[in-house]
């Protein structure tokens, strides 16, 4: 049932060549009950992985790493205009982004090539381009490890927040994700105000674009702005933006007039920085070490050159915290999952 000392270098997107006790994949509620029967009755420390395109391993597992490889795809009419799509959690996501634009269901095209599986989603509710999934989610099925039962969360008991939701908090570990489900509509329904995307359309001289034409446009976009983990090993960005105080923005502000700074919907007491920026203001931006180091081009996102270790790349982050907080006064919170 489990490989044991199971390498997990082709398992994280950031290539860290570190190793599972022990290794399963599952692909069925059936197998994953099993393999849960075996692990409580032993107590193994656990680890359910994905994509691992939003962790970090600083050492070995000393457990049982679960490979989540539920699929399938379905559709079902909820109305004249809004469609369901049922995605199992193991799917890529961004193959089940296809999936959807080739049926020209509208909704998710904005998350085009985003890494990672489906179950991992509403981990921290995915985003980009202005659009997160919380904007089209249904409700996802979960199994509870505790009691083997599947439960149902609809939006409000996912908590969704910025890169949050409650499994990240209050449910983390209690729960793995089996399935997801998601409301798209039929009628053109585009979303391009994300200054990029338009800027993309304009240079391809679409006017009018088409649900493809906006994916193949986010597509561009981030070929050229983020590292291929094919090629460099990477978790997207490592920080999320921090949101501050008005008068921490303010004073920011003051000192560099051209600093990016976002409001945020529904609280006029806070501002979103851009992390990516306050990294480059310390000079960081491109910084290499031996083997990884801070992207060339976009400094949210740190990066391994081949051979660092998960430590590395770790006390590199804290690094990063420190020079940021030293230079603004703003606390930076790592966005990829420390293991
Ligand atoms: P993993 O890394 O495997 O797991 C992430 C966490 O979720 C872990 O804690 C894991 O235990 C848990 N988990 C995974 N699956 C399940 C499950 N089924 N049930 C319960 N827990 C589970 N993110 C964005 O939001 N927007 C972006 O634009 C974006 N761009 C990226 C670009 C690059 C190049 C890369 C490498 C990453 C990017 N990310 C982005 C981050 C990443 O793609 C997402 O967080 C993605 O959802 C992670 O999916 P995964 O399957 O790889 O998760
Ligand atoms: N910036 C810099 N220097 C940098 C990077 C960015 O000055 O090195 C500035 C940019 O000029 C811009 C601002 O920071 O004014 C924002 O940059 P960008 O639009 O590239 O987006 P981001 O805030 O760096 C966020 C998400 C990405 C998502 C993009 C597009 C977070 C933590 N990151 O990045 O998500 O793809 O917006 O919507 O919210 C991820 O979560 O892994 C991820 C890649």
């Amino acid at each position: 049932m489990f490989k044991v000392d199971y390498s997990l270098k082709p398992f994280n997107t950031f290539g860290i060549e570190v190793k599972a006790q022990k290794f399963a994949r599952f692909s069925s509620v059936e197998e994953l009950n099993n393999l849960f029967q075996e692990i409580k009755a032993q107590s193994w420390p656990f680890l359910i992985l994905g994509g691992g395109s939003n962790v970090l391993f600083r050492d070995d597992f000393k457990g049982v790493v679960l490979r989540n490889e539920m699929k399938g795809i379905s559709y079902s009419n909820l109305n004249e205009n809004e469609v369901i799509a049922t995605c199992g959690a193991g799917e890529v996501w961004h193959e089940f982004v296809l999936n959807t634009i080739s049926e020209g269901l509208y909704g998710i095209e904005n998350l085009s090539l985003i890494p990672g599986s489906v179950g991992a989603s509403p981990m921290q509710n995915i985003g980009a381009y202005g659009v997160e999934i919380k904007d089209v989610f249904h409700e996802l099925k979960a199994y509870h490890i505790a009691t083997g039962e599947i439960h149902t969360f609809n939006k409000e008991a996912c908590a969704f927040g910025y890169r949050e939701s409650v499994f990240k908090r209050a449910l983390k570990n209690q729960y793995v994700i089996v399935e997801v489900s998601f409301i798209l509509k039929k009628k053109a329904e585009l979303n391009t105000s994300y200054g990029a995307i338009n800027d993309e359309l304009k240079q391809a001289g679409i006017d009018s674009p088409t649900l493809k034409d906006v994916s193949d446009a986010v597509i561009r976009i981030r070929q050229s702005k983020l590292p291929n983990p094919a090629e460099i090993g990477n978790a997207g960005s490592f920080f999320k933006n921090p949101v501050v105080s008005n008068s921490l923005a303010e004073k920011i502000i003051r000192a560099y007039p051209e600093a990016p700074v976002y409001p945020l919907k529904g609280d006029e007491n806070h501002k979103k920085l851009a992390a990516g920026w306050l990294i480059e203001q310390c000079g960081l931006k491109g910084l290499t070490l031996e083997n990884h180091g801070v992207h060339k081009k976009q400094a949210l996102v740190l990066v391994n050159y081949g051979s660092a270790t998960g430590n590395e790349i770790f006390e590199l982050s804290s690094r990063v915290i420190g020079e940021v907080k030293e230079k603004f006064g703003v606390e930076l919170e790592r966005e990829v999952n420390i293991i």
